[in-house]
């Protein structure tokens, strides 16, 4: 064989590769490799017979057949599908009309995302998550929150009952606050103490436009010596700048809830009052109240091992869904939970 022969011998293998590793459906790689590459396979045997051509004309022959053992095993690690990291590798599975950018992207539910706001707010000023179940004793969410039995404060929060007993033999129900979370956090950890909870509450209402039977609640818990209503008055009045910028005013009205002596409502300026109009979100008032606050009652304190004597704390809780509802300005609170994408997908960030 003469190294002209030897050429078109090299074409017509190349050639013959060409269609073998073109056919659909495709054939096995690994019979094609045996095929060209393997010992004995084609290009073997013809790069074998370079041993009859003259040494001068040997060299840019050998060199030919080099390049076309490496382009045929670039293909077939191709069909493989490992080509290479050179070259553009197209799979199958890879469908070049997809649009590219922007990605679709998933966006948090406003009632996630305001809960996230609270929790970032009382983790800066040093205050742990705490956390509780959903289905309480008795004990937990009323009798140790100063709720003797019978007592008509009991009344207040409509509860769910459920079929359940406690180990005692008491009565198991949906928490109807955050505030049962207090005491869990009291036996958990003495004093001193800064954590809050955001979380599901239940209550037996009728839905409207500003109730649900199900929501959700912040509760917050600081104990420690020497804790002042003055210390209260600074936490909410910061924890609301932060939520709705500096120039929210904070003011607190006398009230009453078993588990705080003194409390207190704690209310916000409207953001919503343009002035001269009769607002209706705050109905002319110009407050809107937000939150249930106060000084831990010495007897919530004895039911979680601390000495009322030595420790003194305060707590405030409020509802997650009235803070969305007045940063997103949502009037309808059952719209929270329908799932209307327009709802869904206005936190963008
Ligand atoms: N748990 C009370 C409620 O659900 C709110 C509250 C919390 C009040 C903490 C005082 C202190 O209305």
């Amino acid at each position: 064989m003469n190294a002209t022969e030897w050429k078109e011998k090299l074409s017509a293998i190349r050639d013959s590769f060409s269609v073998s590793i073109a056919k659909k459906p495709a054939e096995n790689p690994e019979a094609l490799e045996q095929r060209f590459l393997g010992r004995k396979g084609e290009l073997a045997l013809l790069l074998r017979d370079l041993k009859d051509i003259p040494l001068e004309e040997r060299k840019p022959l050998g060199a030919l057949g080099n390049a076309a053992k490496q382009e045929m095993e670039a293909k077939l690690a191709e069909l493989k599908g490992s080509a290479p990291a050179a070259g553009p590798a197209v799979k199958a599975d890879l469908d070049l009309t997809m649009p590219g950018w922007p990605l679709p992207k998933g966006t948090l539910h406003p009632l996630t995302h305001t809960m996230n706001r609270l929790a970032e707010g009382f983790l800066k000023l040093g205050f742990t998550m705490a956390d509780g179940p959903l289905v309480e004793d008795d004990y937990h969410n009323f009798e140790a929150l100063n709720f003797p039995p019978f007592h008509p404060a009991r009344d207040m929060q409509d509860t769910f009952y459920v079929a359940a007993k406690d180990q005692g033999g008491k009565d198991m129900l949906m928490r109807t606050h955050t505030s049962p979370v207090q005491i869990r956090a009291l036996e958990k950890a003495q004093p001193p103490l800064r954590v809050f909870h955001t979380g599901r509450v239940f209550r037996s209402e009728a839905v409207d436009a500003s109730h649900s039977f199900a929501f959700h609640q912040i509760e917050g818990l600081y104990v420690d010596k020497n804790v002042s209503m003055a210390d209260l008055k600074w936490t909410a009045a910061t924890f609301m700048k932060d939520l709705f910028g500096s120039g929210v005013k904070t003011r607190f009205n006398p009230s009453y809830f078993p588990f705080v002596e003194p409390g207190a409502e704690v209310d916000m300026s409207c953001i919503f009052c343009k002035t001269g109009e009769r607002c209706p979100v705050c109905k002319g008032t110009g407050w809107l109240e937000v939150m249930g606050a106060g000084m831990v009652h010495p007897n919530v304190l004895k039911a979680g091992k601390c000495d009322p004597q030595k420790w003194s704390g305060f707590a405030f809780g409020g509802g997650i869904e009235r803070f969305a509802m007045l940063l997103f300005g949502i009037h309808d609170m059952r719209m929270l939970y329908e799932n209307d994408l327009r709802m869904l997908k206005q936190v963008n960030l």
